[in-house]
């Protein structure tokens, strides 16, 4: 088991939060689209709501967990194969990714804590509300997280296929370092 980053592979920690941020921002994402189409007798009409917003508090937790682990075990470096034009875009591309997974946990909170009411997580804990009645708090921040949502769809998309024409095409080690495969071992 190799914990941390080194210059050449991705730890079994970086791996793990990247492939379980992926699924849980594909799956919040159908959940989202779903949740909005319930009507009020639907049995889920509450409980997809509550589900959502957990899990997308959750998600926050793990993703500044995952910026911090980042600054203590780096990410390897780019391959020796890679273009000036991978190696910029792919940069941009994770640090949009980052910055639109953010935008929408951050509306997302806004729309929900718009009215005063905390969020409770699982019934664990609950977390406040802050910035309440700022008259179109809701809606502003509903369209900032559909909007976000769609962005973070077509960019992950576009970096998922990035990521197989690299397994593909290239045949570089690109999506297997990013599922604990090891370089060193031929
Ligand atoms: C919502 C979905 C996804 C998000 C938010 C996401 C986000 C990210 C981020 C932020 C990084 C950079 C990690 C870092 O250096 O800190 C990364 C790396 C990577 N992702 Fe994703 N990703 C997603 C889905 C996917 C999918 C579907 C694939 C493959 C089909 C994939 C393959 C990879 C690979 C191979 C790397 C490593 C790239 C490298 O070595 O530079 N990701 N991802």
């Amino acid at each position: 088991m190799l914990l941390k980053n080194t210059s050449t592979r991705f730890g079994h920690i970086s791996i793990l939060i990247h492939w379980l941020v992926a699924l849980a921002v594909y799956g919040m994402f159908a959940l989202g689209l779903w949740m909005v189409t319930l009507s009020y007798y639907d049995a889920w009409y509450h409980r997809a709501p509550e589900l959502h917003k957990s899990i997308g508090i959750l998600i926050f937790i793990v993703i500044v967990i995952r910026l911090i682990w980042r600054f203590i075990s780096p990410p390897p470096k780019p391959l020796a194969s890679y273009s000036q034009f991978t190696r910029i875009s792919s940069k941009l591309a994770h640090f949009t990714l980052y910055i639109v997974l953010f935008g929408i946990l951050a509306s997302g909170y806004l729309i929900s804590t718009a009215d005063g009411d905390s969020i409770s997580v699982f019934g664990w804990f609950d977390v406040p509300a802050t910035l309440t009645e700022q008259g179109i708090q809701a809606d502003t921040a509903g369209i900032i997280h559909l909007y976000f949502a769609w962005i973070a769809m077509v960019l992950s998309l576009l970096h998922g296929l990035a990521a197989l024409k690299h397994h593909f095409i290239d045949r570089d080690i690109t999506l297997k370092r990013m599922f604990g495969f090891n370089p060193d071992i031929k």
